[in-house]
């Protein structure tokens, strides 16, 4: 029977144990794309804290896709690769893994953070968010983008990381392609799911043979989202299934997409905080923001919270494939994370706010603690994050001059 705090590998990542930090957006490197100290120390308090492998925030592959959140991280030039090495060594030596999470985010950023032309997407679906009407990604765009993904997973190995994570999920450019929603396009990009998973193929063959066989590539993908012409959980398990086959080694399965509803989270919907940082809103739509100021939480009205909320996509794509399994989504109790995994529904349990609220946990239930995370799920973290880097606000007054 496996367990929560056992040694595991990934091909040539050993574990410590098979809790991960999920991926989590830190707004701590310059413009640039270059890590600032307060990502080392977050880091290290990470590392420190016992989590078994850490996953970067989503890293910009390419210049043309930077997103609306401050300080991305970046992993689009040579120049990045020694601070990036400094940054794993200081991770190793305070004893856990760490891969970089590598993505574009299309359609889900604006042309004023892009500094040119329109953001691009499989198709000119427009992003209702942020009032963005993408352009149609030409064959050449395409190319592009897949060089530039394969270019970032070689950087990712240059840097010293243990491994590379391809974001597939929470309607980034990978998921815009998979996702019928976003994805309209009648040539051999679009339509069936041979075709809408064809870029993931491309990129996946084009990274392995810049990282070799023995390096992991994992992969986060949405097992569903709630749009309407959204992805399904059925059409997703088969996508699974043919990621496997192409050999990824490893699939993180979260849900949702910046349009619907807040549904990758659960939880409140920090309207005040959104509407606050959210300068696209003062600029661009006075009304629309005073409409959402008063009727926001009714309006995005995400599914309640719940614990393990992507458990049972995880169980149907688990029985679909053989590569490691991560869980993510609202994991909060010690004692649910020891049952899936002893159970074998999840390989890997995957924790974002729960990190994010206290960096000790992993440490905590190592040494036999029960107690559940002490986050609320009140998503301040995320609300905040266009203007302030990563912080838990459970607890804390909120200065309004700050803002
Ligand atoms: C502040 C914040 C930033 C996030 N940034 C990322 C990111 O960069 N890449 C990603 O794949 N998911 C990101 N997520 C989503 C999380 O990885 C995770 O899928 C989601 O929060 C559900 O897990 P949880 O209930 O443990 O928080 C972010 C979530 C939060 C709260």
């Amino acid at each position: 029977m496996a367990q929560l705090f056992e040694n595991t590998r990934i091909k040539e990542m050993e574990l410590k144990n098979r809790l991960v930090r999920s991926a989590t957006h830190e707004a701590m490197s310059d413009k640039n794309g270059f890590p600032e100290k307060a990502l080392f120390k977050l880091y290290e308090r990470l590392a420190k804290g016992g989590v078994g492998l850490i996953i970067t925030g989503f890293a910009f592959v390419a210049r043309d896709e930077i997103c609306h959140y401050k300080g991305t991280q970046g992993i689009d030039s040579e120049e990045h690769i020694p601070t990036y090495r400094e940054l794993v060594k200081h991770v190793h030596e305070n004893g856990a893994k760490i891969a970089m999470q590598i993505a574009h985010c299309g359609r889900q950023t604006t042309s004023e953070i892009i500094g040119t032309e329109e953001p691009i997407a499989p198709s000119p679906v427009k992003e209702k968010t942020l009032f963005v009407m993408p352009r149609e990604m030409t064959e050449e765009d395409i190319e592009r983008i897949i060089e530039a993904f394969a270019q970032a997973s070689r950087r990712v190995k240059e840097g010293g990381f243990d491994a590379v994570q391809i974001h597939g999920a929470h309607g980034y450019l990978i998921n815009q392609f998979l996702c019928p929603h976003t994805n309209r396009r009648k040539d051999r990009w679009g339509g069936s799911i041979d075709n809408r998973i064809r870029i993931v193929f491309e990129i996946y063959n084009r990274c392995r043979k810049q990282v070799g066989d023995e390096f992991p590539i994992l992969i986060k993908i949405n097992g569903y989202d709630t749009m309407k012409r959204g992805l399904r959980l059925e059409e997703s398990t088969v996508m699974a299934q043919l990621m496997c086959e192409m050999g990824f080694d490893g699939i993180e399965v979260s849900c949702g997409i910046k349009e619907d509803n807040f549904s990758t989270l659960r939880g409140d919907v920090p309207v005040e905080a959104i509407l606050d940082d959210w300068d696209i809103y003062k600029r661009k739509n006075p009304i629309y923001r005073s409409f959402m100021r008063h009727f926001g939480r009714r309006i995005v009205n995400p599914p309640p919270f719940s614990e393990a909320y992507n458990l049972e996509s995880v169980k149907a794509i688990k029985a679909n494939v053989d590569i490691p399994v991560f869980l993510v989504g609202g994991l909060i109790n010690p004692r649910t994370m020891e049952e899936i995994i002893e159970n074998g529904d999840a390989d890997y349990i995957s924790l974002s706010r729960a990190l994010i609220a206290d960096q000790d946990f992993p440490e905590k239930i190592r040494s036999g603690s029960r107690e559940p995370s002490r986050c609320i799920h009140c998503n301040l973290c995320l609300g905040y994050l266009t203007k302030r880097s990563l912080h838990c606000y459970h607890g804390k007054r909120i200065n309004k001059k700050e803002r």
